[in-house]
């Protein structure tokens, strides 16, 4: 899991949860959890991507998936987004996916 206090406000961080990578990103002060891996060519870049509003590009074809839906805003393509709970500084990721 990781710390609120450690994510940077626009920026993101990968962690693993069981066996997923997920991206977490921090977005007007809420944590967005996304998979990491992209639905172009998989790679898993996601924490890497170019955060435009809502929305984070692929940095390596720039593919932009929505932070709320994981949709891909080209394509058909869509990433798992997860809910994300806070316990005090702690940000807890489930892994049944909203998106
Ligand atoms: S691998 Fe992400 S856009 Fe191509």
């Amino acid at each position: 899991m990781a710390r609120l206090s450690e994510l940077r406000e626009g920026h993101a961080r990968k962690v693993e949860v069981d066996d997923l990578e997920v991206a977490l990103w921090r977005v007007g002060g809420r944590v967005y959890a996304i998979g990491n891996v992209c639905a172009h060519q998989h790679f898993s870049l996601l924490h890497q991507g170019i955060l435009e509003g809502l929305t984070v590009g692929c940095p390596m074809h720039g593919w932009r998936y929505s932070l709320e839906t994981g949709l891909a805003l080209e394509g058909s393509g869509r990433v798992p987004v997860y809910r994300v709970m806070m316990k005090g500084d702690t940000v807890l990721v489930s892994l049944a996916a909203e998106g």
